[in-house]
């Protein structure tokens, strides 16, 4: 099986669409300052473009969980592989995330951060993919809506690969 990949939205387009979107952060928050969270790994990208463009004082950090499905309708549970290393009681958290696809990782993480009681918590996702969504969350700031397609590069993976790809590309696979 060999693989490709083709260019959805080009390296351009993505940091056009960051501007925007990080405009609209800086008016919604008015000068207010804000904890970033980036979930590990693939929203280091964006999470460093769309930063350089905050203008409010941002506070930076990450954590890595899995979201694991038992095979049932339940949620599941997610594992927080790295957990942040200051509190977020009374701060404003903005999620960063690379794609929001089923919803399943980020409903169970809101939920757990919700018990440490941060001001307010909203998601700031590049991607999202709205049909496939099981589980309601509300994403307040989405880069693009896309296709049920299978996509990579900026921040994105396959098999830990393509991550580093300036554009966002989709993945096809041929025989041969
Ligand atoms: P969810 O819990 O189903 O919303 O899955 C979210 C995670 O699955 C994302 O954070 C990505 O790591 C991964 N994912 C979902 N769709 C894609 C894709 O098209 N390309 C690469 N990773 C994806
Ligand atoms: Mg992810």
């Amino acid at each position: 099986m060999a693989e490709s990949v083709s260019v959805l939205i080009s390296e351009e387009n993505v940091q056009k669409r960051i501007d925007e979107v990080a405009a609209q952060i800086n008016k919604d928050y008015n000068g207010e300052s804000i904890i970033l969270l980036g979930i590990l790994k693939g929203s280091v990208f964006f999470m460093t473009d769309l930063a350089k463009r905050l203008t409010m004082p941002v506070q930076m950090c990450f954590m890595d969980v899995s979201s694991y499905y038992d095979g049932t309708e339940s949620a599941g549970d997610v594992k927080i592989n790295l957990d942040l290393d200051i509190s977020i009681k009374n701060k404003h958290v903005l999620i960063v995330e690379d794609i929001i696809d089923t919803g399943r990782t980020l409903y169970m993480l809101m939920d757990r951060l919700e018990n440490r009681k941060p001001s307010s918590i909203k998601l700031a996702a590049l991607l999202n993919k709205p049909v496939r969504r099981d589980f309601e969350i509300n994403v307040d700031y989405v880069g693009f809506e896309i296709p049920n397609k299978f996509v990579v590069g900026y921040g994105l993976d396959y098999a830990q690969r393509y991550r580093n790809l300036p554009f966002i590309g989709s993945l096809k696979f041929s025989e041969d």
